[in-house]
């Protein structure tokens, strides 16, 4: 089962991903983590290329060309071959981010994501958590950091991303969970857990 993570900047998805994956395990399941970019270690160095902070424009474009670099090593890498093994893969962020941020926050064509996406023979999620948060919200949850590239984007760059995300949850209603990242951290994990394992002993049968 691959499950991923989705949410704007400071809406606990990491925490989140971490309380899931000890659940999980500790009901015996084997489990994988990875983040995007990243991950692998070409997929590292391109996440760090993508963060930092440059006086250079970075067009959408080639934002989707290095996320979809990283992506497609890290499904030849890393994602087919822990889903072949059987394992749970929790992954922070893939490709709805890319849709959200790239093309709802910064106007890039979603035709030519989904291209990609398909020509790269990439698959989709089982399931995703989005942890909603307003972009008001978010910016103060991560003020007191050094912000990277993206951190430091417009409260109406993130308004957008935000809107995206909301957008893409009402079009794959049975896939994207939204949750209110304003919740305890307890109540999150009840219901993402909760759901999890109900997919999961519908998938055993
Ligand atoms: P994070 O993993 O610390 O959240 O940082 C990743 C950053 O990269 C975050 O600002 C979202 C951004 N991003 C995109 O813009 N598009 C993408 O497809 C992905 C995976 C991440």
């Amino acid at each position: 089962m691959f499950i991923t993570f989705e949410g704007i900047e400071g809406s606990g998805k990491s925490t989140q991903i971490e309380l899931l994956r000890s659940s999980l395990k500790e009901e015996g399941n084997a489990v994988e983590i990875l983040r995007e970019p990243g991950t692998t270690q070409l997929g590292e160095k391109i996440r760090d290329i993508f963060l930092e902070k440059t006086n250079e424009k970075v067009d959408p474009i080639t934002e989707a060309f290095l996320l979809y670099a990283s992506r497609k090593h890290l499904d030849q890498n890393f994602l087919q071959e822990h889903l072949k093994n059987r394992s749970i893969v929790i992954a922070d962020r893939y490709s709805d981010a890319t849709i959200a941020y790239q093309c709802f926050g910064k106007g890039l064509s979603e035709d030519f994501v989904q291209y990609i996406h398909e020509k790269s023979g990439l698959l989709s999620p089982d399931l995703t958590f989005y942890l909603d948060i307003t972009a008001e919200a978010s910016k103060a949850r991560i003020d007191d950091r050094e912000l990277d590239r993206m951190e430091s984007e417009s409260l109406d760059f993130f308004n957008k991303v935000r809107a995206g995300y909301l957008e893409i949850a009402k079009l794959n209603a049975d896939r994207v969970i939204v949750l209110d990242a304003e919740l305890s951290v307890k109540d999150l994990q009840d219901q993402i857990f909760k759901e999890v394992k109900s997919r999961l002993d519908a998938s055993l049968g």
